[in-house]
């Protein structure tokens, strides 16, 4: 099934000065609680409150949920009370509580009914998963350019993984066609971007990683040389529990995974192309994280942010030379 959907995001107006004439917004993975009482993790009420901060002190026009939204099994149906456990009750600071969060699906997720995930969009105002995959037209303030954020479905594309089993490497799509209308439908929607200032692709497994999970081979193969020969600005996802900031072939790539837990093992160091890595944080002792990215007219600036407010990395990646 070949879907094309739009949905575009309105800027609303936010005060201040330093919010002005950018679209911004919060990316988080791995932020899915645990499924007994309480039903979240204090990583993951530590990075909501940060999150709020942010919101408030930096800006931001949404939030995008990078996968994994609900341990360790999805939800069941779209009345699961993890909605409101996980989710609604946690994510409560002031400067999140009105933000759009744009959701994508998880390895986890899919161990459980992502349907129920998508179909919670008519229940909650807040939480938008229009489909598996989807794009965003986000248009910069003050400016006549716009940028494109397409939110894909990795677990679609590229199968499941038995995160408790030996290895790690998602199997292979289970419904090969379904996997191979979505790649078509990416080529599509990458070439309609050529006008676009800045592109982002965004699912839940990483191509990079120097972590746990490390590069994905499915992604390597399928994404990477389409992310390069489109010029997209960056590649951003969760699944290996830190945060990462790697640079090949011009294509920028985020790893936002610490929302509920963190590791430190770079496991997979060699795997990444040599000199790819720019940032790494994974102190097992940290309160969780997530990315602040800023899109002007002039920059896409990434920012990598602690629970505790600390900024631990920042990189602003220029606009595509169109
Ligand atoms: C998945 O969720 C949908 C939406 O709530 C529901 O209609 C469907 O029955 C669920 N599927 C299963 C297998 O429980
Ligand atoms: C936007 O486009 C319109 C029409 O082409 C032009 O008149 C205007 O100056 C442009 N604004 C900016 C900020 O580039």
């Amino acid at each position: 099934m070949l879907v094309l959907l739009w949905v575009t995001v309105t800027v609303a107006a936010v005060a201040g000065e330093s919010h002005e004439a950018a679209v911004q917004f919060l990316a988080v993975g791995d932020w899915g609680g645990v499924p007994d009482p309480p039903f979240t993790t204090p990583r993951e009420m530590s990075t909501a409150t940060a999150m709020g901060r942010a919101a408030t002190d930096l800006g931001a026009d949404f939030v995008l949920a990078l996968g994994d939204n609900f341990y360790y099994e999805g939800v069941q149906d779209e009345w699961d009370s993890r909605f409101q456990e996980t989710f609604e009750q946690v994510f409560t600071a002031p400067g999140l509580r009105q933000l759009p969060w744009f959701v994508l699906a998880g390895n986890h997720d899919h161990a459980g009914n992502v349907t129920a995930q998508l179909a919670y969009s008519h229940h909650s105002p807040r939480w938008h998963f229009p489909h598996y995959y989807y794009s965003l037209r986000l248009s910069l303030p003050g400016t006549n350019a716009s940028a494109r954020l397409l939110v894909l479905d990795t677990v679609q594309l590229c199968g499941g993984v038995d995160d408790f089993g030996v290895g790690g490497a998602p199997r292979g799509p289970r419904d090969a066609a379904a996997a191979a209308a979505q790649l078509a439908w990416l080529r599509g929607r990458l070439a309609a971007a050529r006008h676009d200032r800045y592109v982002l692709v965004s699912g839940h497994y990483p191509v990079w990683s120097v972590a746990e999970h490390g590069p994905t081979a499915c992604l390597v193969r399928l994404l990477q040389p389409l992310l390069r020969r489109h010029r997209v600005t960056a590649y951003l996802c969760g699944h290996d529990h830190n945060l990462q900031f790697l640079e090949e072939g011009g294509v920028g790539y985020v790893v936002s995974g610490a929302g509920n837990f963190m590791e430190e093992t770079q496991r997979h160091r060699g795997a990444v192309p040599p000199g790819s890595l720019r940032f790494f944080f994974g102190a097992p002792t940290s309160p969780g994280g997530f990315a602040h990215l800023r899109l002007d007219a002039h920059a896409a600036t990434v920012t990598f942010l602690e629970a505790t407010g600390r900024v631990l990395y920042r990189v602003a990646l220029p606009p595509r030379d169109l």
